[in-house]
């Protein structure tokens, strides 16, 4: 299993990928846009023939209102055959890398699902996130959604070591 950044000929395969686990969908624009606009913010994985099962559509918010800096998770789904091997928690984890190293991230925030009970666990207990707000009949279907948050202050500290753990090896030869 391989986790690297999403190329624009893997964005249909990432819809593909969306529209087999997900009741929210979006129009090919929407990811080029992504993919075009945050090449450094979304990833796939990929099994060992390089099919895509799994990937995380990320963006910079764009907020006039709030000043610091912060990602944002469009989406993020695993296929069913590839769960619970790690692989959903790794996505979030480079993409929360990549706001941080190009746009100097200070927090990531997403949407999900009240009844969503394995996407929950993920970002609670696994990734840390918090419940920032509850929006109210957000989804098309009247469910209300989950507004989270991670503050990547500890994340930061964590690239920071590996940034200076590799410049500090790299003077070393
Ligand atoms: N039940 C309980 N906890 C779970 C479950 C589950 N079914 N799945 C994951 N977790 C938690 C566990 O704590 C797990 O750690 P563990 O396996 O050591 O116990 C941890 O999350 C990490 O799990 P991963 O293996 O990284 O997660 P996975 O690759 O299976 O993907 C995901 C999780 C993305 C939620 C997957 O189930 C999925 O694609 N679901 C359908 C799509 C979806 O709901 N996407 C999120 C919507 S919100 C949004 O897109 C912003």
């Amino acid at each position: 299993m391989n986790i690297r950044c999403a190329k624009p000929e893997d964005l249909m395969n990432m819809q593909h990928c969306n529209l087999l686990c997900l009741p929210e969908n979006y129009q090919m624009k929407y990811y080029f846009y992504h993919g075009l606009s945050w090449p450094q913010l979304s990833y796939v994985a990929e099994d060992e023939e390089g099919h895509i099962v799994g990937y995380v559509l990320a963006k910079m918010e764009e907020d006039p209102e709030d000043s610091v800096p912060h990602g944002h998770i469009t989406s993020l789904a695993v296929k069913r055959s590839h769960r619970r091997l790690g692989l959903a928690q790794k996505l979030m984890d480079q993409a929360s890398r990549g706001m941080i190293e190009c746009f100097d991230a200070q927090y990531v925030s997403l949407h999900v699902r009240k009844s969503n009970r394995a996407a929950l666990h993920l970002y609670k207990n696994t990734l840390k996130f918090s419940v920032s707000e509850i929006e109210p009949k957000y989804y098309a279907d009247g469910e209300d959604a989950y507004a989270m948050r991670r503050n990547l202050g500890e994340f930061r500290e964590k690239v920071g070591y590996c940034s200076s753990f590799i410049l500090f090896n790299a003077n070393q030869i």
